[in-house]
């Protein structure tokens, strides 16, 4: 935009100048070659005064008083002088191609200019084989005329001085142009300066800072006005998005209590029914399965409201170290489904991490892959430090998901159709993705190259880079 706009207030300053300087350096053109003229007419009938009384006392005879005159006259002037008598022959000359005695008769100014008429104007000289610009006049005893006067330069001369006009012109164009984009790039930089802050800010709190706030104190008063409608805005959305989240929160805060007593109500009801009903005690074991699975999701819920709550404190965590620990944490549940659960860990696996995210995030992926892995197989957990990352995977052998699944896995609720009858709440992958981001790292699922099954990977900022 910004370079659009120098862009056309340059054209608009090149057409102004266009327009302006081209009738400007031909009316200048013109009145240099009328100033030429008009000062070699003047010169002209000056020595015309001074040749008159020469050719007045010799009567045709070139005199010495004529020649300090021509050479005090070429002294200020590039003229080309020739001073004739009454018949046409050259008395005296400031031009030394020129020779005492040769006629000049022949050429049509002077020839005029004996007839008592002076004569202005331009024509092509055999002699000088160029075109030559000249004022002859008559230089006259009364009514008689008894010589002429010619002064002439060669148009080269005036074309060259004209020219010189016209440099002149463009030199002003030149410096015209040249200030009007300094101009413009000044005026543009007011004008985009703020409108790229603006854009900044606004690109911010579409990435999801909502705190991003567009300075309102400088640049043009109409782009003031938007930073104070964007800020606006910004404060609104972020009180809607803020009292969202805290209603999240506080449903799911108070379902905790009504949901604590109806678990106590139905190990009250279990007690009571004891052995007396196979099918009231399924009933009730299996409402009591249900009210877990509530019970979990709640606390998921609320861990995610809390999470996008924002501002988790991140610490150094040793992943390595993490990854060992839940994995004996698992052992028994997985040794009960004849599953092993293998670690492989590099050292200085040191990473950034919100504050237990690392454990919760392995757990989440972990329990996936033990309610999908078949009995008889391995769960392998890798901790590699790459570059300035550190990558986790718990990679399993189960079924694995289409490329298309292992996206949407990260959306809240989002359970593939196989396991939509089971346990879970579908929130463990959108909460390893909340943790994974607040840390300043990414979650993935990853089809496994080699056979089947899943890799899901967090990657994560090693502590060395991020301090
Ligand atoms: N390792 C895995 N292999 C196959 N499918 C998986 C794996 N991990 C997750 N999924 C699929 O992604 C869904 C969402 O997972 P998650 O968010 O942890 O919710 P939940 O485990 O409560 O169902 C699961 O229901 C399952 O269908
Ligand atoms: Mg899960």
């Amino acid at each position: 935009m910004k370079r659009r706009f120098i862009g056309a207030l340059l054209g608009v300053v090149i057409i102004v100048l266009a327009v302006h300087n081209v009738p400007l350096a031909s009316y200048l053109s013109r009145v240099e070659r009328d100033r030429l003229t008009t000062a070699l007419e003047r010169d002209a009938f000056i020595l015309a005064g001074h040749a008159k009384e020469s050719l007045n006392s010799s009567a045709g005879v070139a005199l010495p008083s004529l020649q300090p005159a021509l050479d005090e006259f070429s002294k200020t002037s590039a003229a080309l002088v020739v001073v004739t008598d009454a018949i046409g022959l050259v008395v005296s000359s400031n031009d030394s191609a020129v020779e005492i005695g040769e006629t000049y008769a022949n050429r049509p100014e002077v020839g005029m200019a004996l007839t008592g008429v002076p004569a202005t104007g331009q024509r092509a000289s055999q002699t000088l084989g160029q075109t030559l610009v000249y004022v002859a006049v008559p230089v006259q005893s009364g009514d008689r005329v008894i010589g002429a006067v010619r002064l002439s330069y060669p148009k080269s001369f005036v074309d060259k001085r004209v020219q010189r006009q016209r440099w002149g012109i463009l030199l002003v164009g030149a410096i015209s142009l040249l200030m009007a984009t300094i101009a413009a790039v000044l005026f543009a930089n007011t004008l985009t300066r703020p409108l790229r802050r603006l854009t900044t800010a606004t690109e911010k709190l579409s990435a999801g800072d909502m705190q991003s706030r567009a300075s309102d104190a400088q640049g043009p008063p109409e782009i003031r006005e938007l930073a104070r409608s964007f800020n606006v805005m910004a404060g609104r959305l972020s009180a809607i998005l803020q009292s969202q989240r805290s209603f999240a929160g506080d449903v799911s805060h108070q379902l905790r209590t009504p949901l604590t007593a109806l678990r106590l109500r139905l190990e009250q009801a279990q007690a009571i029914a004891g052995s007396e009903s196979e099918e009231l005690r399924e009933a009730l074991d299996a409402s009591r399965h249900e009210t877990d699975r509530l019970q979990s999701m709640i606390e998921q819920l609320l861990a995610l409201a809390r999470l996008e709550g924002g501002d988790a404190p991140t610490v150094d965590a040793d992943a390595a170290l993490v990854a060992y620990d839940r994995a004996l944490m698992w052992q028994p549940l997985a040794e009960e489904k004849n599953i092993t659960i293998s670690v492989a860990a590099d050292s200085l696996s040191r990473c950034r991490v919100v504050d237990g995210g690392l454990e919760q995030m392995i757990d989440n992926f972990v329990d996936n892959a033990l309610s999908v892995s078949p009995s008889g197989s391995t769960i392998e957990i890798t901790v590699r430090h790459k570059g300035v990352q550190v990558e986790i995977d718990v990679c399993d052998s189960g079924p694995g998901l289409t490329p298309e699944q292992c996206v949407v896995a990260f959306q809240r609720f989002w359970r593939s159709a196989s396991t939509q009858n089971e346990g879970g709440s579908g929130l463990g992958l959108a909460i390893v993705q909340q943790l994974a981001t607040a840390s300043g790292g990414s979650a993935a699922l990853l089809p496994r190259k080699d056979h089947v099954g899943l890799c899901a990977r967090v990657t994560l900022l090693s502590a060395h880079e991020s301090t």
